[in-house]
């Protein structure tokens, strides 16, 4: 199947049962689609006023992307905005640019790092993934993150990146932010839960941007450089 016809079938409800990248590359017609409850389709401009609710919804303020910070995503890489919409209403979002290397990653910061998008870059970045607050802990953003995954594959990409924050009052004041990233649970995922979002989906952990962010007390924190290869199957790999 197509990255076209994937993102067709999932605009009309219905998602591959099983996804191995590996065989749907090689075996297009292996795909067998199940219904969902929700579609995922493109952003549109028309989205533009719930797409900043939702921002508002999850993040602090300066955390925030701003309208005209989403209006150019939707401009300049309209395929790699997607929504998840629930009975009619936008639920979900997950925004994304096209890099070259990951090496560029370290040079900037949230406020900058838009600036390298290259419309045939070989990389996906992740920029964020939001689910509006009432529809959390249902799956939702689990789903729109693996379609994200599965979407980007099969239009060829093998190499997705994401710089993440972690969750802000778990860590202990005490523990250094090396350590930190090392704490797992007796499963083996780690304490954090937005870096355990991303290990979930097979992601690893790639490095770390000591100022990538600004915090509600102008303090810098760190961005934490995820990494995702797609051709190795998912699984908990930080
Ligand atoms: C992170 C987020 C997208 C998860 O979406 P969701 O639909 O609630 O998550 P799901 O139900 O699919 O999956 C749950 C997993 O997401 C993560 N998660 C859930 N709520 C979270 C939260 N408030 N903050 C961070 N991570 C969260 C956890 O890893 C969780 O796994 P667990 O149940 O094993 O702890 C959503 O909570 C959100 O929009 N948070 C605010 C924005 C944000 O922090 N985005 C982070 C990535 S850029």
């Amino acid at each position: 199947m197509s990255c076209e016809a994937l993102l067709t079938a999932a605009a009309q409800g219905l998602f591959p049962l099983e996804f191995d990248l590996n065989t749907a590359r090689a075996n297009p017609k292996s795909l067998v689609m199940s219904v969902r409850a929700y579609k995922i389709r493109p952003a549109q401009p028309a989205d533009l006023a719930e797409l900043v609710a939702l921002e508002q919804q999850c993040w602090l303020k300066p955390l925030q992307a701003s309208a005209e910070t989403i209006q150019r995503r939707l401009q300049v890489n309209p395929t790699g905005q997607l929504v998840v919409v629930l009975d009619d209403a936008v639920v979900g979002v997950i925004y994304s640019q096209r890099i070259n290397d990951v090496d560029g990653l370290s040079h900037h910061t949230m406020a900058s790092v838009e600036a390298l998008h290259q419309d045939n870059g070989a990389i996906v970045q992740l920029l964020a993934v939001n689910i509006k607050p009432d529809s959390q802990q249902r799956g939702l953003g689990d789903e729109l993150l693996e379609f994200m995954l599965q979407y980007v594959g099969l239009m060829g990409v093998n190499s997705v990146v994401a710089v993440s924050l972690v969750k802000a009052g778990i860590k202990p004041s005490a523990m250094t932010l090396t350590d930190y990233l090392q704490y797992k649970d007796d499963r083996g995922f780690l304490i954090d839960p937005i870096l355990r979002f991303h290990q979930a989906h097979g992601a690893s952990l790639a490095g770390v941007i000591t100022d990538y962010r600004l915090t509600v007390n102008n303090e810098q924190r760190a961005g934490i450089i995820i990494h995702y290869d797609l051709l190795k199957t998912p699984s908990s790999a930080c």
